[in-house]
């Protein structure tokens, strides 16, 4: 079955600020009449997660068994699969766990999001982690600027095996310091 409306993917490492892009985005694209429901796949699996008593903070989430956040992982894909409408799906290319980076879209994933545009939102490895210091609302992984960019530089190779398996157009977005206002615009510029 083919859902109504876009299908937007959007990832980005760890406080790359792509739910403040989306956000933004929302907005700005709100004023044209043109409308994107925003949609945390993390939310989705802390959702499910939490009410199986497996964690208490999303960031426990990539701490899990394997096994377990893939199935919970299944579940949240099946459930934003049922939503209509122009979508915006806030997740990530990869997540970094203790046994390694876990795709965030294998293929049992896509094959129910079925993207039209997968996003990649980056900046400076040195931002991010200005950013992660600031972020005092969340528990970050310790990480410095040479994890930072293999993440990033391995995140671009995984999305193009995404857009291989899915047929799905791969955009990477800036989002540089003092700089908000240009991602923002290149991002409503590929949901109009
Ligand atoms: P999630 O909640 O998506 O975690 P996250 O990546 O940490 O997302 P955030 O929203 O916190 O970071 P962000 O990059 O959006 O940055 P923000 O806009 O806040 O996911 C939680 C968990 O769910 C994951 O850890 C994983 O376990 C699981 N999960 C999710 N998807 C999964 C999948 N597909 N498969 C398996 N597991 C999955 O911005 C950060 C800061 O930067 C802010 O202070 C902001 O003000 C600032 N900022 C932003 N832009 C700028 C700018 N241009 N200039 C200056 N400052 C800026």
């Amino acid at each position: 079955m083919r859902y109504l409306g876009k299908r937007v993917v959007i990832t980005g490492v760890p406080g790359v600020g792509k739910t403040t892009v989306i956000n933004g985005t929302i907005e700005a694209l709100g004023n044209e009449g043109v409308v994107y429901t925003s949609i945390n796949f993390g939310t989705f699996m802390f959702d499910i997660a939490s009410r199986e008593g497996l964690v208490t903070d999303r960031d426990e989430m990539r701490k899990l068994d394997q096994d377990v956040q893939r199935r919970v992982q299944r579940l949240a894909a099946q459930g934003i699969a049922r939503i209509e409408g122009n979508i915006i799906v806030d997740t990530h290319c990869t997540v970094r766990t203790p046994a390694g980076f876990l795709a965030g879209l294998p293929e049992w994933v896509l094959r129910e999001l079925k993207p039209d545009i997968f996003v990649l939102v980056e900046t400076d490895e040195d931002q991010i982690l200005n950013r992660r210091l600031s972020d005092e609302s969340r528990v970050r992984d310790r990480e410095g600027y040479v994890g930072i960019r293999d993440h990033q530089q391995f995140n671009r190779s995984i999305a193009a095996s995404y857009a291989m398996l899915s047929g799905c157009t791969v955009k990477i977005i800036l989002n540089a310091d003092f700089l908000l206002d240009n991602a923002v615009a290149d991002m409503a510029d590929v949901l109009r």
